[in-house]
């Protein structure tokens, strides 16, 4: 279905700039892809399960040029380097559909049969969690990090939602914000409000890896006291970013000195003092338990 031209690139992943989609008896093919269910749905994309010669995915499709994403035509450079990513902890991609003509990209990945690692009610409070192994979820996503870090890539939305249980281990997904910085600074603000980082609130720019470590920070405290640090929650906007910006974060008395300490390394307002990747895994409370 669909004569696309292919390009094929390391890591396997193939650029096909044709698109057709065909609608027969309900079922839709997008190239030779069977759509089936729905996985999730997002501000600017849609991601669907489907099927070809009996193996899943997952579809992601993504409204074109609303958001500037990594895969966009315009960023080939990024979408190059994101073919070299080749992690046990992020998502792999399998194909990028972008047709000039067409009005979205569809992003075709590997399908975690699975859930989000938990999920957070509008209050701030987790309603479900499925963390067998709070720490190994944690070292995982903290070795996602290191890779793209040590690639120059920031995620810059690294929250619950975009971290899948892949059995005793998780997936890093929703690469729509991340960037390669060869300079480490950056000049827009991405991600989700309750994981923003203090500078987000003061400055105009910032130095990119320090953000993803400021979202490893919210993870673990959600993890750990099943609550987001930061809550909107009956205040307004301005005390909420007030809250962020003055680092105003509770961790209750009772909490072990080792993880008080990474917690607060990592939530730490200057991020030229937070903690990278390397000092998170040489910290005592991560040796602990690693
Ligand atoms: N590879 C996958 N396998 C299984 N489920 C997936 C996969 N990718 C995404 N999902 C599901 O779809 C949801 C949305 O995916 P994703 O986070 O990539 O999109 P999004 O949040 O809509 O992105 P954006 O913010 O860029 O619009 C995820 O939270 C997850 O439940
Ligand atoms: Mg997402």
């Amino acid at each position: 279905m669909g004569c696309s031209i292919s390009f094929k690139f390391l890591n396997d992943l193939k650029i096909t700039d044709k698109v057709t989609i065909i609608k027969d008896n309900k079922v839709t093919y997008i190239n030779q892809y069977k759509i089936l269910g729905l996985l999730g749905v997002g501000t600017t994309s849609k991601v669907k399960l489907c099927k070809v010669n009996d193996k899943f995915y997952a579809i992601k499709m993504i409204k074109r040029f609303k958001k500037i994403t990594i895969y966009s035509p315009n960023y080939n450079l990024d979408m190059k380097v994101y073919n070299f990513i080749n992690h046990k902890n992020i998502i792999k991609m399998h194909e990028i559909i972008n047709d000039p003509t067409h009005n979205k990209i569809y992003v075709i990945m590997e399908y975690i049969n699975s859930k989000t690692i938990l999920k957070i009610d509008k209050h701030g409070f987790v309603i479900k969690s499925f963390l067998k192994d709070k720490f190994k979820y944690f070292k995982g996503l903290i070795e996602a990090v290191e890779y793209l870090h040590n690639n120059d890539i920031v995620h810059r939305d690294i929250k619950p939602d975009n971290i899948l249980i892949d059995g005793d281990n998780i997936k890093l997904i929703d690469f729509g914000d991340s960037k390669l910085i060869p300079d480490g600074i950056l000049k827009d603000t991405k991600g989700t409000p309750a994981f923003y980082p203090p500078e987000y609130c003061t400055k105009n720019k910032f130095l990119g890896k320090p953000i993803d470590m400021w979202c490893c920070g919210v993870v673990l405290y959600i993890i750990i006291f099943s609550r987001l640090p930061f809550i909107i929650s009956g205040g307004s906007i301005m005390s909420f970013y007030n809250k962020i910006k003055n680092c105003k974060v509770h961790i209750p008395q009772n909490t072990d000195k080792d993880l008080k300490s990474l917690l607060k390394g990592l939530l730490q307002k200057d991020p030229n003092k937070r903690l990278n990747v390397s000092q998170v895994k040489n910290h005592s409370w991560f040796k602990m338990h690693s």
